[in-house]
């Protein structure tokens, strides 16, 4: 069994508590890119990375972009025929509210029961920190590193990486690497480290119905007057069919099946639908009928309403028939779907079933491609040898349903393959009240990042000489 190199153990050992006092630093900073009061945190955040690398020996570079800066780290001291490893990670983090509901607060970080709870602990501040503590790990002990590698910190990956991919296409000589590695993603579960083969893309919507021309009293023309809540409603009512499958004309037609052998992987993974159950609170499942949860979670395209608004929400009563009502759609999709395309079904199919009596104006929000890995290489040997020595165990191969639409891009732009190692575990609360990382997983997932350095280092090589 590969272990983690035995001259960096005792660095590890020796650092850890302080490596976690440093994520606290960078997690008491709240970066949350949606919001543009928050955009000097943002600033903040970016600084705190580029600090971070230059201060283990990386050259920093903090790039602004028309959203939240970018920044880049560089160390290409490997020498020749050394491969070069590009680390992608995002110090952006989502809206905290409702804040009521965090048991302690989301940017004053908080051990309980091994937990790191606060708002980005695990996506991605605590996985993005864990490979720069990899990097110091190497340059502190040996004073240099097995492969060249540059750190990519994005600031918007949780609206939608906007700016991201046009930096890619004009930086693409400079970010040029042999493979990609993100830590931004989950394990399936505790002790079982988990490489992931698939990311689901996004298509995202917002639908403004507008009825009269203001708020109406609702006895004096409620009856005669469409209401644009009900039409709303029905609206969404029409994008499913009754057996779960989305009724969008075409929705289907660039669906390209997951191989057998892919879905034969899934069944084998210990899932439970009673346990997924008792984690979230529900009495039952749903979805589209003729597969099994992990295929409708990970293979299966989707539409979700994500928000919805109208009329009267305040304390007590109020008989209005409201003018407005409004609702942020998403759409999960898989491999061939793009995000584009799915946009216009999606337009079309509003205007095909829009209720006379209302208007709906349809704002695309953002989007993301799906992705799917091909499971071969060096990089991919790489991580699964790391992940084995940091967690004593082989990891699986898992699928996901959420998105990192940059990971196409990383392929399609850089041309590089995208090993996708998560140390996040089920019932992190991502993007919810109570986020945690488990402090366990943040101290093996540096141990298995300083690995992959080594054991890409050591694969790239055979495969030269092969
Ligand atoms: N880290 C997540 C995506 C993720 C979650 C990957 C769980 C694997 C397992 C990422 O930060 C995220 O939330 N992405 C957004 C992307 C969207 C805003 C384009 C998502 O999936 O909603
Ligand atoms: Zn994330």
């Amino acid at each position: 069994m590969p272990s983690i190199p035995s001259d960096l153990a005792p660095w590890f050992t020796a650092n850890d508590a302080r490596a976690q006092d440093e994520l606290f630093a960078f997690l008491r900073i709240p970066s949350v890119s949606a919001r543009s009061e928050h955009k000097p945190d943002c600033v903040a955040a970016a600084e705190f990375v580029s600090n971070a690398l230059t201060r283990i020996g990386f050259t920093s570079e903090i790039i602004p972009t028309p959203g939240h800066p970018i920044v880049v780290g560089e160390w290409r001291n490997a020498g020749p025929g050394a491969p070069t490893l590009l680390v992608y990670g995002h110090y952006d983090v989502q809206p905290a509210e409702p804040l009521e509901l965090w048991t302690s607060p989301a940017f004053e970080p908080t051990v309980r029961d091994g937990r790191i709870y606060a708002r980005g602990s695990v996506d991605d501040k605590g996985q993005l920190h864990l490979h720069i503590k990899a990097l110091e790990a190497h340059l502190a002990v040996r004073g240099t590193l097995p492969v060249n590698v540059i750190v990519l910190a994005e600031g918007e990956e949780e609206v939608g990486s906007e700016n991201l991919e046009a930096f890619l296409e004009r930086e693409h000589a400079r970010l040029a690497c042999d493979a990609v590695v993100i830590s931004d993603s989950t394990m399936f579960a505790p002790g079982i480290p988990s490489i992931l083969s698939s990311l689901r893309g996004l298509a995202y919507l917002q639908l403004d119905v507008q009825g009269a021309n203001g708020d109406l009293h609702s006895g004096m023309y409620g009856g005669a007057v469409v209401n644009p809540a009900m039409a709303l409603a029905r609206l969404l009512a029409t994008m499913h069919d009754a057996d779960g499958r989305v009724a969008i004309d075409g929705f289907y037609d660039d669906v390209r099946p997951f191989p057998d052998h892919v879905r034969a992987q899934m069944r084998e993974l210990p899932f439970s639908d009673e346990e997924l159950m008792h984690e979230v609170g529900v009495a039952a499942l749903g979805g589209e009928s003729g597969f099994t949860t992990l295929e409708r979670l990970w293979t299966r395209p989707t539409c979700e309403v994500n928000g919805l608004l109208s009329g009267y929400t305040g304390e007590g009563a109020k008989t209005v028939l409201p003018a407005l009502s409004m609702a942020k759609v998403s759409f999960r999709l898989v491999p061939d779907q793009h995000p584009d395309t799915i946009a216009q079904l999606v337009i079309a199919h509003v205007a095909k079933h829009t209720p006379a009596g209302v208007t709906v104006k349809m704002t695309a929000l953002h989007g993301g491609r799906p992705w799917r890995a091909d499971l071969r290489g060096p990089i991919i040997e790489a991580g699964k040898r790391a992940l084995e020595a940091a967690f004593g165990r082989e990891p699986v191969i898992t699928g996901e349903g959420g998105s990192i639409p940059v990971v196409g891009d990383f392929e399609r732009i850089l041309g590089a393959p995208v090993l996708l190692m998560g140390f996040g575990l089920p019932g992190e609360n991502a993007h919810a009240p109570n986020e945690w990382i488990s402090a366990e997983n943040y101290r093996l997932g540096m141990r298995a990042a300083a690995t992959l350095l080594d054991e890409f280092a050591r694969a790239h090589a055979a495969q030269q000489d092969a």
